[in-house]
């Protein structure tokens, strides 16, 4: 069965929560959009597409579940309560994304004046569930046109793909965008060995991309974050593939820290590398990736595990989630839904398909 981290149906949504993975499966009952901003922020939900169908979702639950009287009072409220999710991390873009579209959406049908407070609600309602049911067969776009472009290169030879964090159905609505393309590979039995990264300090490779790859029984291999370089240089790796969490309109790409690292070690032992994302998850307001803001979590995420100190007691830290890859080190090109791109190309190239 396929993994499932979120469950939805009208009025109802259950999100697994990743803190207690690998050891519990348990789902948190979110009922208000205030608990869909809390289960992104503590990372129960994270992942760039997870956090803005996770999000909408707890919008639309409280939506379902409470009565307006008036088409000011739904607008402002559905409006101000995208604008306080979006304030629950900084660096994905997804999230602020939705908030645009589903902020135009309220404005044009309120602009009709011909539609009741409940149709209103209830095509809100709607859009988001379309977002979240989209998000899947994107996601499996994604993985035909990255598995293509792969095997290109390789004929009918299997290969050896490395990954990075998790970019996989626990961190969208299911199947993923960098293991998603794993999983098409896999499918068409021409995956040799995937190696990931146990991705400290929050470990989203050890646990939840381990997770994954035991469910579907794709043979893997975790290594340490440090192990990168003689794992490109001793083993033969045939492409990098990792997920994002903002492309912006040069190419440069925000994903997990140490995503940077890896570009860098492929390019010297000419690895092709691939960032594989949604349209949702490009940032044409930004130029470059200098503009990107981001975000820095608690220390407290690399001076204990599990409650127990393993840093010297007074040391100082620092702890960047995201880092940012020059579009010229993603080399083997940016997987969309609509076809692979040149980094350069993918603002010209979005523009074509999402007019
Ligand atoms: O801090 P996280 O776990 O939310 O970071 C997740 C990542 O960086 C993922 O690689 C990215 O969001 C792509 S998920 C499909």
């Amino acid at each position: 069965m396929a993994l499932q981290s979120i469950k939805y149906e009208r009025g109802s949504l259950l999100v697994l929560d990743q803190l207690l993975l690998p050891a519990h499966k348990e789902y948190i009952d979110v009922k208000h959009t205030r608990d869909g901003w809390e289960i992104i922020k503590k990372m129960q939900v994270r992942g760039a597409p997870a956090i803005a169908i996770a999000g909408c979702l707890s919008l639309a639950v409280e939506l379902t579940n409470k009565e307006f009287e008036t088409l000011p009072e739904l607008a402002s409220f559905i409006k101000d309560q995208l604008q306080y999710l979006v304030t629950s991390r900084p660096t994905a873009v997804n999230m602020l994304n939705a908030t645009k579209t589903l902020s135009a959406s309220v404005d044009e049908l309120v602009a009709t004046n011909t539609l009741t407070v409940d149709i209103v609600k209830e095509r809100i309602i709607e859009e988001i569930e379309c977002m979240m049911y989209q998000d899947i067969s994107v996601n499996k776009s994604m993985g035909w046109f990255g598995a293509e472009h792969i095997l290109e290169r390789f004929h009918d030879q299997s290969v050896n793909i490395l990954t990075h964090c998790n970019a996989g159905a626990l961190a969208t609505a299911g199947y993923g965008t960098a293991l998603g393309i794993i999983r098409t590979l896999h499918e068409r039995n021409r995956i040799k060995r995937v190696y990931f990264t146990e991705t400290r300090p929050y470990n989203q490779g050890s646990r939840l991309t381990a997770y994954e790859l035991v469910h579907d029984n794709i043979p893997a291999t975790l290594i340490c974050d440090s192990h990168a370089a003689i794992l490109m240089k001793l083993h033969d790796i045939s492409a990098v593939v990792v997920g994002a969490d903002r492309v912006v309109a040069n190419g440069d790409t925000a994903n997990k820290v140490g995503t940077y690292q890896l570009s860098i070690v492929a390019r010297h032992h000419e690895v092709p590398f691939y960032v594989s994302c949604p349209s949702s998850t490009f940032d044409p307001t930004m130029e470059t990736g200098e503009e990107i803001v981001i975000e820095e979590r608690p220390h407290i995420e690399m001076t204990e595990t599990k409650g127990i100190r393993i840093a010297a007691p007074g040391i100082n830290c620092w702890n960047p989630a995201f880092d940012v890859t020059p579009a010229e080190l993603i080399t083997g090109g940016i997987v969309t839904e609509f076809g692979v791109f040149k980094p350069g190309e993918l603002k010209e190239q979005l523009a074509r398909f999402t007019i």
